[in-house]
């Protein structure tokens, strides 16, 4: 399948979201503990972008991510909704790698 560079790693912060607005869709990333996490920027309440600002997409605690429209609270780890109108669905993950220090992007 083809990848597309979103980023540098460098370019993120742990504890930290960045979006990306690219050909192949929205996306964010979010790093915690170390990890990467990577989601299509779309929620599943209204179907719209997750954030109001640049790069705002959690809390202010920085535990969840957070929508800015209505306020929905979900996992980092999991995309899970566990707060607001769309309880119990879920955020949709996106295939990535990392190559060379990029975060890159699987899509067809
Ligand atoms: S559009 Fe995200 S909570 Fe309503």
């Amino acid at each position: 399948m083809p990848e597309y560079k979103l980023c540098e790693l460098d370019e993120l912060q742990d504890g930290e979201a960045k979006g990306f607005y690219h050909e192949k869709g929205a996306f964010f990333a979010v790093i915690k503990d170390g990890e990467v996490y990577l989601y299509r920027n779309i929620c599943p309440h209204l179907g719209t972008p997750l954030e109001w600002q640049e790069d705002q997409f959690l809390d202010p605690d920085g535990a969840l991510i957070q929508c800015a429209s209505h306020g929905a609270l979900f996992a980092i780890e999991t995309g899970e909704c566990l707060a607001g109108p769309c309880a119990g669905d879920t955020l949709v993950k996106a295939e990535f790698k990392i190559n060379d220090n990029a975060l890159m992007l699987v899509a067809s």
